[in-house]
């Protein structure tokens, strides 16, 4: 039967809908509890690695750009990218490129101010370095090491740093496997450029709850910034939650427990890995405000089997995807 409306007649409707759609996805907040459905293990590591791990990543182009950490199988830390892929299942074919300037604990983003893409690490010269580059997807096509920080920490290990910007300031926030966490800032016009070696403590806790891997993202259009933090616990590595108002304000726990977590054992859904460890949420936009939709929010994480236990720098974590359950 014909229908009484002509299909022309439908796309101010349909037009209507996706409006619609589109506000109501604008207006996505963060949860206060999170439950996720996890993928399995993306990717094996190449023949010589142990691992892939510390995962950071950006759509570029509208496909994925991962950089990560490898131990090699004598324990050896270098570091990578993968080729770029449209789709988290298509992981597993794509090439794995080890770069020759090791990056080790990388942080990707386009600086949008200078148009320059921007790869920030640790155990360059200095305490965290960064290079920049034109072309993100060429491992090897990265400017020479600049200084990031100098500063050094009194009772522990300056590690993991992470940048993030706003209209005003350029943050990098550290962590230092012994339960505190760091910020230092400069003007955005003087980035990229070093911090230099000034900083303050933002997060003091014992070194379980605020041991590493920590990330700082903007939340898309709200007013409210949430950074994760890798902590142990009693079943594995697991990320708490905190969210402030400004970069440079205070930082209030939210999804902070083991039981409750961001995201741990206890609501990854996954089978394979006890941890949900290092890792990066993927984030709406690539550049320095390290934006994040929580109407669509994946967390590309490292896990590994727990069964096999060798020493530390050769457990064998492998990439995997979280999806937020809404
Ligand atoms: C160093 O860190 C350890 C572990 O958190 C702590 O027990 C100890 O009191 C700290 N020492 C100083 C001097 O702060």
């Amino acid at each position: 039967m014909r229908s009484p409306l002509a299909k022309t007649d439908l796309w101010p409707c349909v037009a209507l809908l996706l409006a619609w759609v589109g506000s109501v996805a604008a207006s996505c907040s963060i949860p206060s509890t999170y439950s996720w459905t996890s993928t399995g293990p993306l990717a094996q590591p190449k023949s010589g690695w142990a691992s892939i791990k510390d995962l950071t990543n950006v759509v570029y182009n509208g496909q994925h750009l991962v950089y990560a950490s490898v131990a090699d199988t004598s324990g050896a830390y270098h570091s990578m990218n993968f080729g770029l892929f449209s789709d988290w299942s298509e992981m597993q074919w794509a090439s794995q490129n080890q770069m020759i300037d090791s990056a080790v604990a990388p942080t990707l983003f386009y600086f949008a101010p200078k148009s320059t893409w921007v790869l920030a690490y640790q155990w360059g010269s200095t305490t965290f370095s960064y290079r920049t580059s034109s072309d993100p997807s060429n491992p090897n096509g990265w400017s020479s090491e600049n200084p990031l920080f100098t500063g050094s920490v009194f009772n522990g290990t300056a590690l993991d740093q992470t940048v993030i910007g706003d209209s005003e300031n350029m943050y990098l926030f550290f962590a230092d496997d012994n339960g505190k966490i760091y910020r230092a800032s400069m003007p955005i016009g003087n980035f990229p450029g070093s911090f230099g070696s000034a900083y303050e403590v933002v997060l003091s806790d014992s070194p379980n709850n605020l041991f590493e891997a920590v990330q700082v993202y903007t939340v898309s259009g709200q007013n409210k910034y949430l950074m994760i933090v890798e902590a142990m616990g009693v079943n594995g590595r697991y990320f708490r939650s905190f969210t402030a108002d400004s970069l440079g304000g205070s930082w209030t726990v939210q999804a902070g427990t083991e039981n409750q977590p961001f995201a741990g054992k206890a609501n990854s859904g996954a089978t394979w890995t006890n941890d949900i460890s290092h890792g990066d949420l993927v984030r709406s936009n690539p550049d320095q405000t390290m934006s994040i939709d929580p109407c669509n929010l994946q967390f590309l994480y490292q896990g590994r089997d727990p069964n096999i236990n060798p020493t530390y720098n050769l457990l064998p974590y492998r990439p995997g995807v979280l999806t937020l359950n809404h």
